[in-house]
């Protein structure tokens, strides 16, 4: 069951072109395919067999060059159709006939119906949920493809490509063909069908190329298409700007459908999007959901040349294109907004993330050696910490440097599908460098520990810095290499300048240093003073640091660090400590009283100026329970959050002044405005209220209620719900209900109201959430609904999924059990809250333990739920 990269081979045979039919119905839709193949020269295989892959499929007939098949001449198992003969000098044609029900596939990979439309999602192997084929990222073909269906179901027919002709059939149908001029494998094959309503813009690109735009959405949603054109304009322009990649169709298309697993798919010319990432009015989308738009929009653009034009070899080098690609959007939405709040969002996500699925049993390198089930491997790693090697192979090679190799890795194998491996060797190759020592990112899991050492000599006016590398164990990786770990440096004055030094007899003011090796020691000349340490500025490699710091340096760097990242880092670890020390007192019966240099830091924050009030409002907010869940050896749940709640609590006390100045000064109505200034003032502010709404004052009540009532954006409605909703004031239910009421239209609104009461903390949660399950507006058959709720409860409310009584584990398995018959990948995702079990308190072990089980041992388990569970229990 188990397939793992040793064991790639080249495919047997190749297949030139194919030509689609679709005869589309919900739920009798007639495939017919035409595949022209022959054998591939590249295989050393001796078979004459054909294997093609199909599930779930049912055939109605086959033929080879015009002859039917019969029985004798073909086998059909669960997932392959062999063809005993087939001719192994000369092109042959395979025609296939099927038959496939969309209505029937809940599980959304294949063909499915969305709403009333028809769509596809084939990545990674849902193309076998179509038809046969060679289903595999290394056989790229030229596609022709027509759909024909009924005129009124299916006015609008879509598929890669350019349409190349349509026409009026009888019984109201019609047809219509698109021809896709670029081979590609059949993972980004696409085709939507359904009453669509069309916005349409253009772009000019470098060459003066003219490409038409078009977004489809359902009707009642053409109002919320603006910023997501926007968005793809900006992207087509920003990858011309920064990479010299031109689109190369004339048409590039995006369609918008209620029902999908993931957030979007970079198919050929035709992307699918989930609705949450494309719709967007300043009134129903908050800050941050146009920020996620135009990134995502940016990621699937940037696909078409690294994912389309140049593919992967196997999905074992999944990280080729998802982490470069993330590491792309990254840099865009960077360029587009703030980079140093960019950095910080995306290395708190990491930290919090996928440091935690590096210390679970799931934990794979970016490049997994074996797979169950390919859909268990989009992952934090794959994706984030794969965008991290790809941003410490920038570090090491410069901007230039790493553009040069980025040139010459389209040039090399544009058209091709390619490994991780070639990815590397472009990089090495345009720089003249050797990287073989870095090449172990690629294989080793893990997140790798630095411990640093200092002493300054104040005789010599040296500082002596010591390094030592080591990586916790993972699964079958007992053992581990030291890596190549790119190290950014600065150091600080006692006034807070920049302190100059020199080190290999430059004068300098910051370094990259290149550790290598378990254990290496630095000297920085010419310090005539002591100077504090800002290390792994910009966070320029994904690992944890462990360096004994004062609180007084941390707020020293709080206050100065040059590095934005290493500012917010000082200040969240400057926290961090504090928590750790009330954590101790809590386990100690002893009463809690916070530190005043944080109040001091807070308060000479709340009255610094500030040019960039989103970075300023990242540096007001506390670290999440989850980061400081991760650092804890036996995690408790309850004792970080009351920890971080009396931290909270008694900032808001001692500096309630502060908060409330700069509430009013950044209060206003500018909606509608999403400029970096007008979203600073809202981020800032309402980091203030949600200081304030600890207070459970009067004033603070009226204020919160003020802005709810007020409020005619979605960031500000939801600041105030948010507070509520985390609060006990009389008026909860009521304005829960009036939100309610106010969106019932709105799809993804609605997602965010069962989020919000899902992720409470306040103490009858759980039974809201079982109250939420039985609400005419919940489905299980509707991914983004069952993300917001059961997804929002199991991994955003560790207090109450983390329940000692076990109910919240046993809720869970319960949800993931029904979910294992209707949508395997959307089960699986679930499962991954009860992996974390070894890091919690032995009752807790026992009762995930239990849940975990009880999942394995059900029959008819999906492949998919089978190898996180299995995975990690083992
Ligand atoms: N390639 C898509 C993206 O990251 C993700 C699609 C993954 N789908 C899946 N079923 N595993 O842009
Ligand atoms: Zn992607």
């Amino acid at each position: 069951q188990t397939v793992y990269l040793k064991d790639y081979t080249p495919p047997e045979y190749l297949i030139d072109s194919v030509e689609l039919d679709f005869d589309l119905d919900a739920q009798h839709t007639q495939v017919n395919s035409r595949l022209t193949m022959r054998r591939n020269p590249e295989s050393a295989a001796a078979g004459v067999s054909l294997v093609l892959t199909g599930e779930e499929l049912e055939l109605i007939s086959i033929q080879l060059d015009g002859n039917p098949l019969t029985e004798s001449d073909f086998t059909i198992n669960l997932e392959t159709m062999t063809i005993q003969q087939v001719p192994q000098q000369r092109a042959f044609v395979i025609s296939i006939e099927n038959r496939i029900n969309p209505k029937a596939n809940t599980a959304l990979e294949g063909l499915y119906l969305s709403s009333s439309m028809l769509c596809t999602q084939c990545e990674a192997q849902g193309f076998r949920k179509i038809t046969w084929f060679l289903d595999r990222p290394d056989v790229m073909t030229r596609f022709k493809t027509t759909l024909s269906a009924d005129k009124t179901q299916y006015p609008v027919l879509l598929s890669n490509g350019n349409k190349i002709g349509h026409g009026d059939l009888a019984n109201n149908r019609h047809w219509v063909s698109w021809e896709d001029p670029f081979a590609k494998p059949c993972y980004l094959f696409a085709l939507v069908a359904g009453q669509l309503e069309c916005v349409s813009d253009s772009f000019t690109t470098m060459s003066g190329r003219e490409i038409a735009l078009e977004i489809f959405v359902e009707q009642h949603n053409v109002d919320k298409c603006a910023h997501a054109m926007q968005s793809l304009k900006n992207a087509m322009r920003w990858d011309e700007d920064s990479y010299g990649l031109e689109y190369d169709l004339d048409l590039y298309m995006i369609v918008a459908v209620d029902h999908f697993n993931m957030g979007a798919m970079e198919n050929k010319g035709l992307n699918v999007f989930n609705t949450k990432f494309v719709l967007a009015r300043p009134d129903t989308a908050t800050d941050s959901d146009y920020e996620h738009i135009e990134g995502v929009i940016g990621h699937e653009y940037f696909h078409n040349w690294s994912g389309n034009r140049v593919t992967c070899r196997d999905w074992f080098q999944l990280s080729l294109k998802e982490g470069f690609t993330v590491f792309r959007d990254q840099q865009f939405t960077g360029d587009r907004t703030s980079q140093a709040v960019k950095r910080i969002q995306d290395v708190n996500a990491l930290r919090t993330r996928q440091f935690a699925e590096d210390a679970s049993p799931l934990a794979h390198p970016i490049r997994p050696e074996a797979y169950i089930e390919i859909n268990n491997f989009y992952t934090l790693t794959v994706y984030e910490k794969g965008a991290e090697v790809v941003r410490m192979l920038q570090t090491l090679l410069g901007a230039e440097g790493f553009r040069k190799g980025c040139d010459l890795y389209f040039q090399r194998h544009d058209g091709q599908a390619v490994t991780c491996e070639d990815f590397v060797n472009a990089m090495e190759a345009a720089n003249g460098v050797e990287l073989s020592q870095f090449r172990r990112w690629y294989s080793q899991a893990g997140t790798p520990v630095l411990t640093v050492s200092q002493h300054y000599d104040a005789d010599a006016q040296q500082l002596h810095l010591t390094i030592q590398q080591s990586c916790p164990p993972t699964p079958h990786q007992p053992d581990k290499a030291p890596l190549h770990i790119p190290v950014k440096l600065g150091l600080l004055a006692a006034d807070g300048s920049p302190a100059t030094f020199v080190i290999n007899g430059q004068q300098q003011t910051d370094i990259t240093l290149n550790l290598t090796e378990a254990e290496q020691s630095f000297v920085f000349d010419e310090l005539a003073e002591k100077p504090v340490l800002s290390l792994l500025r910009g966070f320029s490699a994904p690992v944890n640091l462990n360096m004994p710091r004062s609180l007084e340096e941390l707020a020293f760097l709080f206050k100065h660090d040059s590095d934005t990242f290493n500012r917010w880092e000082a200040g969240q670890q400057l926290v961090v400590q504090v928590i750790f020390g009330l954590i101790e007192d809590l386990h100690n019966h002893l009463p809690l009283h916070l530190n005043a240099l944080v109040v001091e830091a807070f308060h000479s924050l709340l009255n610094a100026e500030a040019d960039d009030l989103s970075y300023q409002a990242l540096l007001l907010t506390l670290p999440d329970e989850s980061y400081l869940a991760g650092q804890m050896t036996v995690i408790d749940v309850d004792a970080i959050h009351h920890a971080r709640e009396f931290v909270k609590t008694t900032l808001a006390h001692a500096l309630e002044d502060d908060f409330n100045r700069v509430y009013l000064i950044h209060h206003r109505d500018e909606s509608g405005k999403f400029d970096a200034d007008a979203i600073g003032r809202r981020r800032l502010k309402n980091a203030c209220l949600s200081y304030l709404s600890q207070l459970e004052s009067s004033d603070s009540y009226t204020l919160i209620l003020a802005q709810f009532e007020q409020a005619h954006n979605m960031t500000d409605q939801m600041a105030a719900l948010s507070v509520i909703v985390n609060s006990q004031h009389p008026a909860k239910a009521s304005c829960l209900d009036k939100f309610y009421q106010q969106w019932q239209q709105e799809a993804l609104v609605i997602d965010k109201w069962f989020a919000l009461q899902a992720s409470s903390y306040m103490p009858n949660t759980f039974a809201t959430v079982q109250a939420l399950m039985q609400h005419p507006a919940f489905d299980m058959k509707t991914p983004n609904r069952v993300r917001a709720l059961i997804g929002a409860f199991s991994q955003a409310n560790p207090v109450h999924f983390h329940a000692k009584d076990g109910e919240g584990y046993r809720f869970l398995a319960d949800q993931v059990l029904a979910l294992n018959t209707l949508n395997p990948q959307i089960a699986s995702r679930m499962v991954t809250s009860l992996a974390q079990w070894r890091r919690y308190d032995k009752g807790r072990q026992k009762l995930m333990k239990q849940q975990l089980q009880r999942i394995v041992m059900t029959e008819q388990l999906s492949k998919d739920v089978y190898e996180i569970a299995s995975k990690s229990l083992a």
